[in-house]
């Protein structure tokens, strides 16, 4: 009578064994799925590889941008950045970021409205090209 029970139990088993194993694939997956897009946004814009975030985010406190952009549309001013509007390359955004340069006499060098546009893009518009 018990050995009759004992396929069933070692097919329930190896069963059980193939569900985790599947369970563990497809959480894998996922992983690899959901963690594709931050690959691709580590990367960034080519015009932007290389910039110096650091800079760029002390050029963007220095010149007290949200400030500003927090005084036009409110919250902390960020909602001023619309990815899918006007601004919708990398190189609109930068081009926007010399734009305010220009205009608020800030006196970037080329180099630093390059970093500030890297900070806008890794934190706001996401520009992949
Ligand atoms: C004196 C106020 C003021 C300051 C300071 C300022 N901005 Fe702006 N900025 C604006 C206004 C107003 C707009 C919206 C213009 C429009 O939509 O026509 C804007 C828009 C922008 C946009 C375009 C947003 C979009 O997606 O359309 C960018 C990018 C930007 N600002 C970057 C900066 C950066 C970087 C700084 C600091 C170095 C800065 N701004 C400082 C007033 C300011």
């Amino acid at each position: 009578m018990q050995r009759q029970h004992i396929p069933e139990v070692q097919a329930a088993t190896r069963s059980r064994q193939v569900g985790w194993r599947l369970a563990l694939g497809a959480l894998l997956l996922g992983l690899i799925v959901a963690l594709l897009p931050h690959a691709a946004q580590a990367q960034g814009a080519a015009i932007f590889r290389g910039a110096d975030l650091a800079l760029g985010e002390q050029l963007i406190r220095e010149h007290q941008c949200a400030q500003c952009h927090a005084s036009r549309v409110g919250g902390d001013g960020s909602s001023i950045f619309r990815p899918a509007g006007r601004v919708n390359t990398a190189g609109l955004l930068r081009g926007m970021v010399e734009q305010c340069n220009a205009t608020l006499n800030f006196q970037m060098f080329p180099e630093e409205v390059t970093a500030v546009a890297a900070v806008l893009n890794r934190d706001h518009y996401k520009f992949t090209d």
